[in-house]
């Protein structure tokens, strides 16, 4: 795999540097909650910060806003942010998606961005699939860089597509739903076995095709309706209640699941098994999050909501790799390059 150069080899003393990070967390009730994705933009921005940088400005995302919303603002992750690093030379810029021209990779949007500063490092590897103004073209108006983070990541996910040990078990789940089938189908082949759950499931039983054979929930937990306390029960995956949804896989596919990962000595999981975060809908995340960290081979977690799930149940440490990065983890397999990625120069 080309690898891009490393923020290790720049002369940032002195200089004024403009850091691209993935602060896309999740919050409730105004506050950040999880901060796995903010904790890993640390390292790079600790290197700056020792290597006596005289400006550290980060950018980011945050949600999917249509345009300035106070809902998206990144005053709490600004605040955890500063916790962490608490450094004045250190500042968090507004959502870049506040930005008219950001996701439409505008090379005006990222003049504004580059206004001032002297180096570029991008270390959103959770967003180099994106090729967005924050994340490609103002690479190609500063020197730029890649982060410690990025780079991690890279070296990580890459042994996924060299030779791996078999059997290999993809695991996909996850809202993202039309993001995700696309890259699905171009990956599920070099698995041997492709199990999927949440609302991708839905999706393939309403319709949606892949070229090959995946393990779809015998049955689900369905709801009446979208809701933390509807009525629910189990039910087969192919004859919902008519107006029911499931929001979680069944105890059987719990089973089969988990049988099928912890027989893998390859895995990569993305994307949760149903509505974790309701702890009646949460069983069938936790089963696929407990046989990943009982598998002794190269385990893999990659995704906001699967890296939420298994810190909350406090497994991080039985898998290989957490990656930061859903969709871009997604991607990278594939096997093409992300255009975060390939923007910065190589070493
Ligand atoms: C993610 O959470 O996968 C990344 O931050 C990218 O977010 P996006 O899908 O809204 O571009």
């Amino acid at each position: 795999m080309r690898l891009p150069r490393s923020v290790e080899t720049a002369d940032v003393a002195g200089r004024r540097v403009l850091v691209r990070a993935d602060l896309n967390v999740p919050l409730e009730d105004g506050r950040v909650a999880d901060d796995t994705r903010i904790r890993a933009a640390v390292p790079t921005l600790e290197l700056l910060l020792e290597r006596e940088a005289a400006d550290v400005a980060v950018c980011s995302h945050l949600g999917r806003p249509k345009g300035p919303d106070p809902a998206f603002a990144m005053a709490p992750v600004a605040e955890r942010l500063a916790e962490l690093v608490p450094d004045a030379r250190l500042r968090v810029l507004e959502n870049t998606r506040f930005l008219p021209g950001e996701t439409e990779n505008d090379p005006g949007t990222a003049r504004t961005l580059a206004e001032g500063m002297d180096l570029y490092v991008n270390d959103a590897f959770g967003s180099a699939h994106r090729a967005h103004a924050s994340t490609e073209a103002v690479a190609r108006i500063l020197p730029a860089y890649a982060g410690l983070l990025l780079l991690a990541e890279l070296e990580h996910l890459g042994r996924l597509l060299g030779d791996i040990e078999r059997p290999f078990v993809l695991v996909a789940g996850g809202a993202k739903v039309e993001d995700k089938l696309g890259v699905l189908e171009n990956l599920g082949g070099r698995a041997d076995t492709v199990i999927v759950g949440g609302k991708m499931a839905e999706e393939l039983r309403d319709g949606a095709k892949l070229p090959f054979s995946v393990e779809l929930p015998s049955d689900v937990v369905a709801a009446a309706s979208f809701d933390e306390e509807a009525e629910s029960r189990v039910a087969p995956y192919d004859a919902l209640p008519e107006g029911w949804l499931g929001l979680d896989i069944g105890p059987e596919a719990r089973e089969r699941f988990g049988e099928l990962i912890r027989a893998a000595k390859t895995v990569f999981w993305n994307g949760p098994m149903g509505v974790f975060e309701w702890e009646r809908f949460a069983a069938g995340t936790k089963a696929v999050a407990e046989a990943v960290a009982a598998v002794e081979g190269y385990t893999v977690v990659g995704g906001g909501d699967s890296v939420r799930a298994i810190s909350a149940l406090g497994l991080d440490d039985d898998v290989s790799w957490v990656s930061t990065g859903g969709g871009a983890s997604l991607e990278l397999l594939e096997g093409t390059e992300l255009p975060g990625v390939a923007a910065i120069p190589t070493a």
